[in-house]
């Protein structure tokens, strides 16, 4: 603790910053011992209503019952778009930069108003109707985030899979909250390479016979098969279409999608938001976190297939009429200087990234970063795991030449928005920690008898009480989603993270404490992964765990025990990278296959995940007490085999 830096707001920024310290005090204060009359002023200031709420807040922690806003008509749709076009219609609302640094394009908010409108048109003409549940499987181009909002246009609830995910990934999902339509496109393209989505929904679709229409947009003309009963193009369909679509008047507690995401068991949920408080929330965190003001530029490196791009690339920044850049690549490519080419060529104020990026791009040196100017940045963020300070120092005087404040956000795809994070203006920073709550936000570290503990502590990151952008259910199994959150520590929300709060009162989230994975920014549970592997008819049982990895965060290490009689080999090992890469999609790819000949079980068979965890992390002389084990003789051979593996 002692050698990190604090770093107070730079002058520069502090000049103009919308919040300062002692306003961020003051509205804090009210945000919590009035959260009704703060939230009701802030929903009244942010969005649009085409009628009022009947009340505020209801909420029960134990039946998991969160409602914000109820009665209150609004779509998030016209938010985004239809109530900016008086006043900055032919403003750029996103600058898309392709994959190929000569392709872009904008899209004034008339202009985005009037492919989303001809889309939604579309939709409605094959069937989507309110409530309906809609699958979006695209690549980054501006047609992921058109067929978003023309779902929530026409109060269809929207369900995108990212598209590095497999077929199998995508069918699960799809059949998970019945979606009957699927918008997808030819190929995607990333770091020059073509990636086959239609042929990957092709796939999937083979178990999905539900889905009667797939809309594919034209990406770049590569060849796909062809089914005449289900497919058409989009483009053929949007040409036709009308721009006159009203938007739907949904109720504040509408769904508005389900994004689905991994937990410590069984397969992925789908975590579902609702339209007012989600929209609410999404957009007031842009607005103070990013200190955005009119006429920035404003970029989130997200993928639209994860909750950063839905509520920082789409729903935030457009409810509040930001200019949005989507960008389709990657950081290394064509060279590790793209990032910031990109930020001279478009003039980007605000640049919003994972720390996996930046480390990655440390590896390449300052020269790809010094021979840009970065002139325009103002401010700096990261988002999905934690930053090390070395990292964070870096990201700082190099990129942001000591001038740019950086915004460390914690959030989750369960919490809608940003949790904990500095205010830009506010709030001196700490590298690695994520400083203080937001607006209405009372987080509290428990115990592990669930007791709320005072000042200086390290434990289980719970949220004491509701805030706008909190998830309502688990599309299709509210029990899950008692069980998963409010079952642990009850009465509170459990994140899943542990966090020690220092003396100050920061928070420092400290990562997950249960079986999820975090690679990358990535969320994947371990069963997961082991689910995959144990598809293998050589493997007998296979457990997965985190170990620390120097760009991914935490890299996947699995242990295999293979069928009696099955030898171990190279070519073994290559198949079930293969197969993991099949099952879920390539960010679930072991980095280590150990072959272990037993696992470390305690008497009543339960795996010993801590043992694995420092066999993994190459501390072998912290392995702590194996004496409860079954076999204690199995530990000395996995650390032996670690050695040889
Ligand atoms: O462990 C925390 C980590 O990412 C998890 C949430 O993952 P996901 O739902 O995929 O959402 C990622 C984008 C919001 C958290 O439980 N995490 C996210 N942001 C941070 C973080 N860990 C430390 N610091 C952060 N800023």
């Amino acid at each position: 603790m002692s050698d990190i830096r604090i770093h107070p707001v730079p002058d520069g920024f502090a000049a103009n910053a919308l919040i300062d310290a002692d306003q961020y005090k003051a509205m804090y204060q009210r945000s919590v011992e009035d959260p009704e009359g703060f939230w009701s002023e802030q929903a009244e200031q942010f969005l649009t209503w085409f009628s009022p709420w009947d009340k505020t807040l209801e909420w029960d922690y134990h039946k998991a019952h969160i409602r914000w806003f109820e009665g209150g008509r609004l779509n998030a749709c016209y938010n985004c778009l239809d109530r900016h076009l008086e006043s900055r219609g032919e403003q750029t609302a996103l600058i898309w930069e392709g994959d190929d640094p000569n392709i872009d394009k904008t899209l004034t908010y008339r202009e985005l108003h009037a492919a989303v409108c001809r889309f939604a048109n579309a939709l409605k003409s094959r069937g989507v109707k309110k409530g309906d549940r809609v699958c979006i499987y695209m690549p980054m181009i501006p047609e992921a985030c058109i067929a978003m909002l023309a779902c929530a246009r026409i109060g269809a609830v929207h369900s995108v899979v990212f598209g590095g995910f497999s077929p199998e990934s995508l069918k699960d999902r799809i059949l998970d909250s019945d979606c009957r339509v699927l918008i997808t496109a030819d190929e995607g393209v990333r770091g020059g390479r073509q990636v086959p989505l239609k042929a990957n929904a092709d796939k999937a679709l083979q178990s999905c016979p539900d889905v009667h229409t797939v809309f594919t947009v034209k990406r770049t003309g590569g060849e796909v098969e062809w089914n005449p009963n289900r497919d058409v193009w989009y483009h053929e369909e949007v040409a036709e279409a009308s721009t006159d679509c009203p938007a739907e008047e949904m109720d504040a507690e509408d769904p508005l999608f389900i994004l689905y995401t991994s937990g410590s068991t069984g397969k992925p949920k789908g975590v579902l938001h609702t339209t007012g408080g989600y929209l609410l929330f999404a957009a007031i965190t842009h607005k103070y976190t990013f200190d955005y003001h009119d006429g920035d530029v404003y970029w989130c490196t997200a993928d639209v297939g994860w909750i950063t791009g839905h509520s920082y690339i789409v729903y935030g920044p457009l409810a509040n009429g930001a200019i949005s850049l989507v960008f389709e690549g990657v950081p290394t490519w064509p060279d590790a200087s793209r990032f910031w080419q990109v930020v001279d060529k478009h003039q980007v104020n605000t640049f919003y990234t994972a720390p996996t990026a930046i480390r990655a791009l440390m590896r390449e040196g300052e020269a790809p970063v010094k021979q840009t100017t970065r002139s325009s940045l103002k401010l700096l963020g990261t988002v999905g795991e934690p930053i090390n300070p070395e990292a964070w120092e870096w990201y700082y005087r190099v990129v942001g030449d000591e001038r740019c404040p950086i915004v460390d956000t914690w959030w989750q795809t369960e919490t809608g928005g940003h949790m904990i994070t500095s205010l830009p203006g506010a709030i001196p920073m700490k590298p690695g920690s994520a400083t203080r709550p937001f607006f209405g936000v009372v987080p509290g570290i428990v115990d592990n008898e669930g007791k709320l503990m005072e000042g200086e502590c390290e434990g289980s990151l719970v949220i004491t009480r509701p805030w706008p952008g909190q998830m309502r259910t688990v599309y299709g199994d509210h029990q899950r989603f008692i069980d998963t959150y409010f079952k642990a520590f009850p009465g509170y929300y459990f994140s899943g993270d542990g966090a020690r709060r220092d003396a100050d009162g920061d928070y420092w989230i400290t990562g997950r404490v249960d079986d999820v994975l975090n690679v990358s920014g990535h969320r994947l549970g371990t069963a997961e992964v082991e689910s995959a592997l144990v598809l293998h008819k050589a493997v007998a049982e296979a457990a997965v765990v985190g170990y620390p990895h120097d760009v991914k965060g935490q890299g996947i290490y699995a242990y295999v025990t293979l069928v009696k009689d099955i030898d171990p080999s190279d070519e073994l090992r290559q198949e079930l990278v293969d197969l993991v890469r099949e099952e879920i999609g390539p960010i679930a790819k072991p980095d280590v296959i150990q072959w272990a000949p037993a696992l470390p079980k305690t008497r009543s068979g339960k795996i010993m995940r801590r043992i694995l965890r420092k066999i993994a992390a190459n501390e072998l002389d912290s392995l702590g007490d194996t004496s409860t084990l079954a076999d204690p003789g199995v530990v000395g051979e996995l650390t032996e085999n670690r050695a040889n593996r």
